[in-house]
């Protein structure tokens, strides 16, 4: 690999994606100091926390700036939505994630169907709205359930699946008539309803070429079984066998080269994480959504899995320089399981007082994301996904017992965690003969 100058890094965001990139950081015999912006109560133990409004582009190029930064990693879709990374260039800062024109694959579900559909990958037929009336026309057209979407950034929030043509006009009236996402919703996204089981394929980037990592599947809903409100993520695991090596094949060849071909055409060089959310369907995977970042959870269980270095790939991807060949992989399996505080996806309490155990399981780590450490050095809970234990093992059995070892010995009130994380992939493990 070509010379890297020891690297001052700035992390930016605060989440449990954060914390795994900062644990990344510490490993990396590349990376000469970290420091973070804003992090949470856990990255604050680890390491300088600078206060910092991610939003704000021109402050963060001045915080890298007076830092001494001479590499970035963005976490956070919305800083890098607005040109993060374009503007950290511009000051001759390398930083990993995409800019701003390729950033829209997230920030505009509108502009990624048309990518897609004029790039015939796969995906749902869907049409664009910013008037109700001809909305509602097509809706009348469509069969149900029909998935209409906020274009913009929601938080995940901007997507609802309508069983009937008037749930889905009472939908796209809240959405386009009373802005029920703000300017997020100026524009909708209308689509077929795809039947299948969802996957995540998570992809390093650096223009044309790429690394994949391990497929994975999160989980979504708060409670077991995939029941209650939806959530940022309750936990995952990978790999995820409902990607099979013929549906992997698939996804490169019909989905992950004609998109960065695509993008490339059409003058949009991609460098940094790319997220394609994929069902499996059918007739094949199709593509539900990107992301222009790690997801979170998932980040937290890939990183792990890297036996490379992944700073020495996120570099690389934000120099645009190709990537090594002899990427490596540890064997077995990751998990997450995130541990949330009362109340959440609702109406959270905050400043609940978190314990944790003096050890850890084998292959294991906290990784925070809504805490704060008060002035007393104690931690407390402040959001609603609050921490994620993490496991490797040999088998997701064991990567699943130690996350739930390490989950059980976390503690504060209200805490809540699902007892289910990789269930579905233990039941297609006990299925298939080895
Ligand atoms: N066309 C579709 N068919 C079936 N389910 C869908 C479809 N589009 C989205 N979904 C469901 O809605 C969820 C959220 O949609 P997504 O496009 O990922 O938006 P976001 O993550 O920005 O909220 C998906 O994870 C999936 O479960
Ligand atoms: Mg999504």
């Amino acid at each position: 690999m070509t010379s890297v100058p020891p690297l001052n890094v700035l992390i930016i965001g605060s989440g449990g994606r954060e914390h795994a990139l900062l644990h990344a950081c510490q490993a990396s015999p590349l990376v000469a100091s970290i420091a973070v912006a804003p992090g949470n109560g856990g990255m604050a133990t680890e390491t300088t926390c600078h206060p910092l409004n991610v939003e704000d582009v021109p402050a963060t190029v001045t915080l890298a700036q007076k830092l001494g930064t001479n590499f970035v990693i963005v976490g956070p879709e919305v800083p890098l939505a607005l040109g993060v990374v374009d503007a950290l260039e511009a000051a001759g800062i390398p930083a990993y994630g995409p800019r701003k024109d390729a950033a829209q694959l997230e920030a505009s579900k509108t502009f990624t169907k048309d990518f897609l559909l004029r790039k015939k990958i796969p995906t749902a037929a869907g049409e664009k709205f910013t008037a109700a009336q001809p909305a509602i026309d097509y809706l009348q057209t469509r069969s149900f359930p029909i998935v209409i979407k906020a274009s913009g950034l929601a938080a995940g929030k901007g997507v609802v699946i309508a069983s009937s043509l008037a749930e889905a006009e009472q939908t796209v009236r809240d959405m386009l008539e009373n802005r029920r996402f703000g300017s997020s919703s100026e524009e909708i996204l209308i689509e077929d309803f795809m039947d299948g089981e969802e996957a995540s394929i998570m992809l390093m980037v650096s223009g044309t070429d790429y690394l994949m990592l391990p497929p994975s599947q999160d989980h979504k809903r708060i409670g077991d079984n995939d029941t209650g409100p939806n959530t940022g993520g309750m936990g995952a695991y990978a790999p995820a066998s409902v990607v099979t090596p013929a549906i992997e094949q698939r996804v490169i060849q019909e989905i992950v080269e004609p998109t960065l071909q695509g993008l490339a055409a059409d003058g949009i060089t991609y460098r940094g994480t790319l997220y394609i959310g994929i069902m499996v369907t059918r007739d094949g995977p199709k593509v539900v959504e990107f992301n222009v970042r790690f997801g979170d959870p998932e980040c937290q269980i890939l990183l792990p899995l890297l036996a490379t270095d992944p700073v020495a790939l996120m570099y690389a991807c934000a120099q645009g320089k190709p990537l090594p060949k002899d990427i490596r992989f540890h064997s077995g399996s990751a998990a997450i399981v995130v541990l949330t505080a009362a109340g959440y996806p609702g109406e959270i309490r905050k400043n609940d007082r978190i314990s944790l155990p003096a050890t850890l399981p084998e292959n294991s780590q906290i990784l925070h994301s809504g805490t704060r450490r008060a002035e007393d050095g104690q931690l407390y809970t402040s959001g609603g996904r609050v921490i994620g234990a993490v496991a490797r093992g040999p088998s997701l059995a064991t990567a699943l017992q130690r996350a739930y070892q390490l989950a059980e010995e976390i503690q504060f009130a209200g805490r809540h965690f699902r007892r289910d994380i990789g269930a579905r992939q233990l039941q297609r493990d006990a299925q298939s003969p080895h």
